[in-house]
């Protein structure tokens, strides 16, 4: 019988796409998700069960049901901007919920957990790229609430059997290959889909947040990972637990930046279109430059992105949203 594992907001981006990276590894994902922000479309390698987490008799409830053995953790609000204005709502949702699920893990001895940290866990960074001594001192209350996760497994760690791996991402982006799933959030903010929408004329000129950072063009760098080499990465440290591993923390990036200007030029050259773009200033809280050293993720587990080259990031993104577009038309002209 194959393990089965939770995935809390499997139905999302990264976690939907960690799912079918389950499914293919011989696990079966059970995501667990309230419907917030994911689609229930987008849960195609195992069962759904729709709850929050705010409940935790549903939680262990489930747990027991599906005879769980560890948690994949994804679901939280993840709007940086958002967090700054509405910091009780994240302070609630991430943190609070987050407990409620640790403890329905413990009391139903679930000794496994992989939880979805971020580089915001570092604020503004002291190095031209961030390893995992880099002090952790947030600049909004979304990072702060994944440094504080991170704290609680620690402890939980120390005084229950669990043990867990916290992946600190940096900027996901991507689809997957296949064209099965890919990113859809609403409200879009990120840039990669902002940039798409402009090229094919379904939405704004894209603005570029600062022209007058210290880089070579002006613009902000952040490392973009693939989606595919995230969920990857959450089945490796799944495994590297279940074979014994001790409680860790790894970055998840690529160790290359690329400036909002060679993001734009990328998706001109994969598109054949010209993007309009407006400049204008700088967004509150974004650091000049986020690079990772993952190191330390390839010396636990052996990971590193294979598919994570700005050219496929870009290209399986566009795919994705000419099928989204298509499938959109499609569903039109049949009503
Ligand atoms: N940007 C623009 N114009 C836009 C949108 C973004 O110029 O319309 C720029 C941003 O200023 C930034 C870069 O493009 O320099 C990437 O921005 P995203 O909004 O795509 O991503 P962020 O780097 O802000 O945020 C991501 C994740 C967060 C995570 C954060 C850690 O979305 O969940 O990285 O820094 F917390």
């Amino acid at each position: 019988m194959t393990a089965k594992v939770l995935v809390t907001g499997g139905a999302g981006y990264i976690g939907s796409h960690a799912c079918k990276a389950l499914a293919k590894s011989g696990f079966t994902p059970v995501t667990f998700d309230n419907l917030s922000f994911g689609h229930r479309r987008a849960v195609r390698w195992g069962p759904l069960v729709e709850g929050d987490l705010a409940d935790e008799s549903l939680i262990r409830r489930t747990i027991r049901a599906h005879r769980i053995e560890a948690v994949l953790h994804f679901a939280a609000f993840a709007y940086v901007g958002e967090s700054m204005s509405e910091p009780g709502r994240y302070f609630q949702n991430n943190i609070s919920n987050s407990i409620s699920l640790l403890n329905a893990a413990q009391q139903e001895n679930v000794p496994h957990v992989v939880f979805s940290s971020s580089c915001a866990t570092y604020g503004l960074p002291h190095t031209a790229t961030i390893d995992e001594t880099h002090p952790q001192q947030p600049i909004n209350p979304y990072g702060e609430t994944k440094l504080a996760i991170e704290r609680t497994l620690h402890w939980y760690g120390c005084a229950h059997n669990m043990r867990y791996v916290a992946l600190r991402y940096f900027n996901a982006a991507g689809a997957d290959a296949d064209g099965e799933i890919g990113e859809s959030h609403d409200p879009e903010t990120h840039l990669i889909p902002l940039i798409i929408d402009a090229a094919m004329g379904r939405g704004p000129a894209v603005s570029i947040f600062g022209t007058n950072y210290p880089t070579a063009d002006g613009t902000a760098i952040r490392d973009y990972v693939h989606v595919a080499d995230l969920a990857r990465a959450h089945v490796d440290a799944l495994r590297y637990l279940r074979r014994g591993g001790t409680s860790a923390w790894a970055n998840l990036g690529t160790g290359r930046g690329h400036s909002v200007r060679e993001v734009i030029s990328m998706v001109e050259a994969v598109s054949g279109r010209t993007v309009p773009v407006i400049e204008t200033t700088r967004r509150a809280g974004d650091p000049p430059s986020l690079v990772a050293a993952s190191g330390r993720a390839r010396e636990l587990f052996g990971w590193t992105p294979q598919c994570s080259d700005l050219r496929t990031i870009v290209s399986t993104a566009w795919e994705w949203r000419v099928r989204q577009n298509a499938s959109q038309l499609a569903a039109v002209s049949a009503a």
